[in-house]
């Protein structure tokens, strides 16, 4: 491909989220609803982007936390469509910043773009007296044209994760994300990202075209129900969850992933009823509640862990698994 005809388009994709958000009390920057203010004014509120090759489209306007299996295939439709482009260099989704973890593991884990898919959020509304989310998405329009740029990233308070790793560890401050041990992608410096770590493997057809395919056709994801060990932790949940399973077939459950303390360690009755969930069908995953690190397997670990997810990605993980996706 020659210079000229390099692709150059960016689309942005709105979901909604606090980016989008709109107090009553300007200024409050708690008490305000998400998911109110159009993507396209988002963007208008970067002069810099004014003139240039930007295509900018509005999937869905809701709080992340209502995230369901429709919008995300919308989104995913959305984003195949133009991914497909030529044209088209990359793509920027502004996105609650409380999903935006699961919902970027799902764009990577189906998708596997070789082309860039940047997420990007605030955590102060639209109103606020200093909101974030203009510097979040000018950032975010950096990454997706930063060079070799490639896979699923969120950018936010000035850092980029890969979204393998990243995890909201904050409910307050402008950088509430973590990439754990493994460390961010990289830093964001003045339209410039400065990277750590390497891009995500690609698809070698550049996106996969019939996982995306197998997600649009689902009408529902299997129920997938996270639980926690603690201290006088018991077993009735998960025997509530088999009974249901027994009564209700149709909404059973189909799977639990439970976090375990430490080292993925249960407490004996929690144990014991997830054994019962076993034997009644239910398949059970094990992840570990700490915030950073992940189950070192051990002899007589009694249920398999999911590739060092943490339980919010190792649930959608399991789902996605039990869905045949
Ligand atoms: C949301 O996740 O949509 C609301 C919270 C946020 O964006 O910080």
């Amino acid at each position: 491909m020659s210079d000229s005809a390099q692709p150059r388009r960016i689309v942005i994709l709105g979901t909604g989220g606090t980016i989008a958000g709109r107090a009553t009390v300007a200024g409050d920057n708690v008490g305000y609803k998400a998911g109110q203010v159009p993507v396209q004014e988002l963007l208008a509120g970067l002069p810099a982007w004014a003139d240039q090759a930007v295509d900018v489209e509005q999937v869905a306007q809701i709080n992340s936390k209502d995230m369901t299996l429709p919008v995300w295939q919308a989104l995913v439709a959305r984003l195949v469509a133009h991914l497909q482009r030529p044209e088209v260099a990359g793509v920027v989704i502004t996105h609650g910043t409380d999903t935006i973890e699961e919902t970027a593991w799902l764009l990577q884990r189906l998708l596997r773009p070789a082309r860039p898919v940047v997420l990007t959020c605030a955590m102060r509304p639209a109103t606020a007296v200093s909101p974030d989310g203009p510097q979040n998405l000018s950032d975010a329009l950096a990454v997706v044209q930063a060079p070799g740029a490639c896979g699923v990233s969120v950018v936010c308070g000035g850092q980029a994760h890969l979204a393998k790793d990243v995890a909201k560890v904050h409910p307050y401050r402008v950088q509430p994300f973590s990439s754990g041990e493994a460390g961010p992608l990289g830093v964001v410096e003045e339209g410039r990202l400065r990277r750590f770590r390497d891009w995500p493997a690609a698809a070698p057809e550049g996106l996969d075209q019939a996982a995306a395919d197998r997600f649009a056709a689902l009408r529902a994801l299997p129920r997938v129900a996270w639980v926690t060990s603690h201290a006088d932790a018991d077993g009735g949940l998960v025997d509530a969850l088999v009974m249901q399973a027994a009564h209700s077939p149709d909404q059973a459950c189909r799977g639990i992933v439970v976090a375990g303390t430490g080292n993925g360690s249960l407490h004996e009755r929690l144990q014991a009823a997830l054994h019962r969930a076993r034997d009644a069908g239910m398949r059970v995953v094990l992840a570990t509640r700490c915030t950073e690190g992940s189950v070192v397997g051990w002899s007589a670990q009694p249920f398999p862990d999911l590739d060092g997810l943490s339980p919010a990605k190792a649930r959608l993980a399991l789902s996605l698994q039990l869905a045949g996706v």
